[in-house]
């Protein structure tokens, strides 16, 4: 348990921007980039836009903001926070899976990030100069397939997050976020011109925003809702350890809200690059989680200062990845420390230990081809399993889970005081949040759950 000494050592987040950068650096990262422009492509384009957007309205931001209550309110890691608010109930088993959250989406995020640091690597040294589709398929297989090089890319990234790590709250995390996010908005709009000033680019901004209202199925309600977790961090505690770094007058309702907003818009924006460019050169939207990598050295390595838009590129999608891990990783960080009483630097090092040795599972079984691509679970290789237990099952379980509690367990007058900060926040504000949580976040969570295991059919 973190003791009083324990609490007064606390570290935490110096100002408003440095809680808004930093909480935005847990968001966006390779959700943004690699995930929601691969899903959007599979899922149908405008249709799933819809829904996603519905799930961050209904479901995303009310979890985040009870999120955000559990942390700021406790000032503790995510176990100490449910032990605090209902100590020696079963409650804390929440926090404890939360942990366990995180290990799974660190396993195979990891390896992703791995491919990415690669990459940029790779337009560094100028690999991709005059790439046929044939050679760019066959570059992300040999980096997929390995099997030295996606697990050497592996312990890089692992070192990286590590070290910020290690600095601290303020001098690792806050430093880092801060100088890197606005560096982020920058590169991505610069890709953005390029891909919008193809011919042709009009395709695949079509195909971003037209809706197909006969697209929406249930598969694409529960991924769409899967992603907003992912997306925005939610679920697995991120965003409690986030919030109990938060000062006390921080409007928790204009933070969710500035964070929500600002990665949807960079998820747009990604879109925006990908799309026009995977249409102008006539390549496949649906072409899954290797779209990114397929298409885009392709299409960029084509145009007129192409390979330092690809360095661009494979920059901005480092730092996207390494701001998102540095706030997964803290989750398993603050724990150890607050509840087991590791130093800070020994419970970095472990984690990152843990991580890298099952994370090579994901990196030996991306693809069927790979060193462990033959071996399944429940019928999905590792790298599949890892991604898909955790954000179409842990996520949402963890957000029903902190919705209920925080609807129903925690005191109101409490609740209310602390989302409103003491009366200073139009109290409607948390009315309307209140009503949202309670009756319908849970209901929306329940029928997609009990859809996906076949109770109901929607
Ligand atoms: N939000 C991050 C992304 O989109 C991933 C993430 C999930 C980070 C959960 C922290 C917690 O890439």
């Amino acid at each position: 348990m973190g003791d009083s000494q324990g609490q007064l050592k606390r570290e935490g987040f110096s100002s408003g921007l440095a809680i808004f950068f930093a909480t935005l650096g847990s968001a966006v990262g390779l959700g943004n980039i690699w995930k929601f422009p691969y899903l959007t492509g599979q899922f149908g384009g405008g249709a799933f836009l819809l829904v996603y957007f519905s799930c961050i309205i209904l479901v995303g931001l009310p979890v985040m903001l009870s999120e955000f209550y559990l942390g700021r309110s406790t000032r503790k890691n995510v176990v100490g926070a449910f032990d605090t608010l209902r100590s020696g109930t079963a409650w804390r088993y929440t926090g404890i899976m939360s942990v366990l959250a995180v290990y799974l989406i660190m396993f195979f995020y990891s390896c992703v990030a791995g491919w990415v640091y690669l990459y940029l690597f790779k337009a560094l040294s100028g690999d991709f100069a005059g790439i046929t589709a044939a050679v760019a398929k066959d570059q992300f297989a040999s980096v997929v397939v390995g099997p030295w090089s996606p697990i050497i890319w592996q312990v890089i990234v692992m070192a990286t997050v590590s070290a910020i790590l290690i600095m601290g709250v303020k001098k690792g995390i806050e430093r880092i976020t801060k100088t890197l996010m606005p560096l982020l908005f920058i590169l991505i709009l610069l890709c953005d011109i390029r891909a919008l000033t193809l011919p042709g680019a009009g395709a695949g901004i079509d195909f971003l925003f037209n809706v197909d209202f006969g697209k929406i199925t249930p598969p694409v309600i529960l991924t769409a809702m899967g992603l907003a977790f992912f997306k925005l961090s939610l679920g697995l505690g991120a965003m409690v350890t986030y919030s109990s770094y938060f000062t006390h007058d921080n409007n928790l309702f204009g933070t969710a809200t500035k964070v929500a907003l600002s990665d949807t818009l960079v998820s747009m924006l990604a879109g925006l690059a990908i799309f026009p460019a995977v249409f102008s050169f006539g390549m496949e939207p649906g072409a899954g989680p290797g779209l990114l990598f397929m298409t885009i050295p392709l299409v960029f390595s084509q145009m007129p200062f192409g390979n330092i838009l690809l360095v661009a590129f494979f920059f901005l999608s480092s730092i996207a990845a390494t701001t998102a891990m540095l706030s997964l990783v803290e989750v398993a960080v603050a724990y150890f420390v607050e509840e087991k009483g590791f130093g800070r630097k020994t419970a970095v090092i472990i984690n990152a230990i843990v991580i890298l040795v099952f994370g090579v599972l994901a990196a030996l079984s991306a693809d069927s081809s790979a060193l462990l691509g033959q071996y399944t679970i429940f019928g999905k290789g590792f790298f599949d399993f890892f991604d898909y237990v955790s954000s179409n099952i842990l996520l949402p379980v963890g957000g029903l889970l902190i919705a209920v509690f925080v609807g129903y367990l925690v005191n109101p007058a409490e609740l209310r005081r602390e989302l409103t900060n003491d009366g200073a926040i139009p109290a409607v504000l948390f009315e309307a949040f209140y009503f949202i949580i309670r009756y319908i976040t849970p209901a929306l969570l329940i029928l997609v759950f009990l859809n996906s295991i076949g109770v109901v059919k929607l």
